[in-house]
């Protein structure tokens, strides 16, 4: 079991791709201070801002020098081709998160990017639930702009602690349908866990994509599981996770995630930015996700 396991992660690492990713060295041209640690970062980077997609990464060198050694990962929030910007969307929590909020304009890093695997958008034209957690946000804006484009339906559902930790209205792109929020202490919204009330959302579209903490992704995926089991939905399911990243491109195994098998209790191991940071959430072993460590709050 433990041979396959390991088989399957030097597999992966053999197939480091990183033929559509840029290394380029990319001037910041805004940094909006928004509530408590939260900000938004944008640089100019036309190259990678030319092939970034919704759900997919960019490494962030915060630093040439030594600390923090190791480039951060940031999903892609917002890409404007036309003026050749990437925008993140962060909390600061660590040394490099905390460095980046104080940057100015002017300054530059190198982002490496596009990474990962993405978010698929549809062929035809049809109704999405886009669930976010807290950071969970971070991705939307981007997959929301593209679905819109494509004619979909976009259901925003946005779930937090409290409403400081709310993804901004303003940053939202225009022709969202339908705007849910929830909150724990119902300081705005509904008040709850963005979980309640999901079966009868799931039943309304053909496509759900969810970001958050792990243990948010793991109820969503359990609460689609039985809605699918019982007849009551027939819409995928992906979700964007999290997992320790190193290199970001498959040669560190840093980001080892627990994939499921069926008749195999330890399953194979795939690497979360190959494979990831977006699957379909039926692609997951769940228990195993949850033991490991992760920090998207
Ligand atoms: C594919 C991918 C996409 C990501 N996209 C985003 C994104 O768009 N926006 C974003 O803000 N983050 C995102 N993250 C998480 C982000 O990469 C980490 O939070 C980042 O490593 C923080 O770097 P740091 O140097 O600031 O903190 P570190 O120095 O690495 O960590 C310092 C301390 O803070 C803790 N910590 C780190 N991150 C968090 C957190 N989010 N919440 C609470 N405690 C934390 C650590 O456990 C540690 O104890 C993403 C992660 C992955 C894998
Ligand atoms: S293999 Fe290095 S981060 Fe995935």
């Amino acid at each position: 079991m433990i041979r396959s396991a390991v088989k399957s992660a030097s597999e992966l690492c053999g197939q480091s791709d990183l033929s559509r990713a840029v290394d380029e060295f990319a001037t910041c041209t805004s940094v909006e201070l928004l509530q408590g640690t939260l900000f938004e970062i944008r640089f100019h980077a036309p190259r990678v801002a030319a092939a970034a997609a919704p759900g997919e990464f960019a490494q962030l060198l915060v630093d040439e020098g030594q600390v923090p050694l190791l480039r951060r990962p940031f999903s892609f929030s917002r890409v404007d081709i036309s003026e050749g910007t990437v925008s993140f969307y962060l909390a600061a929590v660590g040394r490099g998160s905390s460095r980046l909020r104080l940057l100015h304009p002017g300054d530059r890093i190198r982002v490496l990017g596009p990474l990962g695997r993405g978010f698929s958008l549809p062929s035809s034209p049809g109704r999405s639930l886009l669930l976010a957690g807290g950071l969970g946000a971070a991705p939307f804006p981007l997959l929301m702009d593209q679905l819109i484009g494509r004619g979909e339906e976009v259901i925003w559902l946005n779930g937090s602690r409290s409403s400081s930790e709310l993804y901004p209205d303003h940053l939202l792109p225009s022709g969202i349908q339908s705007r849910l929020i929830r909150t724990q202490d119902g300081s705005k919204g509904d008040p709850g866990l963005v979980t309640e009330g999901l079966p009868e959302l799931m039943g309304v579209v053909q496509r759900i994509y969810a970001c958050g903490p792990n243990p948010m992704l793991a109820a969503v995926y359990r609460s689609w599981a039985s809605e699918v089991a019982a007849g009551h939905t027939a819409a995928s399911l992906e979700v964007s996770i999290e997992a320790p990243m190193g290199c970001g491109f498959g040669t560190c195994l840093g980001c080892a995630i627990p994939l499921a098998a069926e008749g195999d209790e330890s399953g194979p191991i795939g690497l979360c930015c190959r494979q990831g940071p977006v699957l379909p959430a039926q692609q997951l072993n769940w228990d195993q996700l949850l033991n490991q460590p992760a920090h998207l709050g």
